[in-house]
């Protein structure tokens, strides 16, 4: 076959990926993101009762230049997953970046427990969550297995895996090793992670006092 027939064939296929969201990744210096990532959380923090300083220390240092690698497009459209020990600070840091995409990028991470999944899911519905940005709170605390009276059902890991086909994004936190997630969720949806997923260990314990 000639080259110029090749190239008219593959002329010919037109391929496209449901793309539901394209991260816009912001240009923006480390020194300034650091203090405005401070400014949001003290802010937060301001909020409840508990009337905190907001610490940046040499256990959340890495933890604030890894997302300020992620948020200027450093890991292109893929979400992460922060791993850490209890009370570290996974919960707080992710919300502060996601309040940061909010107010400069105009894209919006809905916020869901995976522990709270099933019950959740049967009332809002499956597409509620397969089409939006999720920032996933306790990923592999959820129930694989939902019983219903006909098959057993696997809700959040269809969710996920329609997340893959669709290239919508996830952001989550976790206390498990990455090990442990990924033998929960089983290799079919481990494998995907590798393209859905950048892997972040927060270091330190815990912060509550
Ligand atoms: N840098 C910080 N400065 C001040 N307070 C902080 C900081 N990081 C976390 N905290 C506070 O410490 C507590 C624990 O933080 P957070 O809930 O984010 O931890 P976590 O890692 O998500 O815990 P878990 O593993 O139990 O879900 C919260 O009250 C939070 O506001
Ligand atoms: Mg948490």
């Amino acid at each position: 076959m000639a080259a110029t027939s090749i190239n008219n064939i593959v002329d010919s296929m037109s391929f496209s990926t449901p793309d539901i969201v394209r991260l816009k990744f912001l240009n923006i210096n480390y020194n300034v993101f650091k203090e405005l990532f401070q400014k949001v959380g003290q802010k937060m923090l301001d909020t409840s009762p508990r009337n905190r300083k907001f610490e940046i220390d040499a256990d959340n240092t890495p933890t604030i230049k890894f997302l300020h690698e992620w948020i200027s497009g450093k890991y292109g459209n893929k979400g992460f997953l922060i791993s850490g020990k209890i009370g570290c600070g996974k919960t707080f840091f992710v919300k502060i970046i996601v309040e940061i995409f909010k107010a400069l990028r105009k894209t919006e991470f809905y916020f869901i427990t995976a522990r709270n999944f099933n019950r959740d899911y049967s009332e809002k519905g499956f597409k509620y969550y397969s089409q939006r940005p999720l920032l996933i709170d306790e990923f592999g605390r959820n129930e694989n297995k939902l019983k219903t009276y006909g098959n057993d059902e696997t809700p959040f890991i269809d969710m996920m895996l329609e997340k893959y086909e669709n290239n919508s994004i996830i952001i989550a936190t976790s206390n498990y090793k990455i090990e442990t997630l990924e033998e929960f969720y089983g290799q079919l949806l481990a494998d995907r992670f590798k393209e859905m997923l950048v892997y972040h260990i927060m270091k330190g314990d815990t912060r509550r006092k």
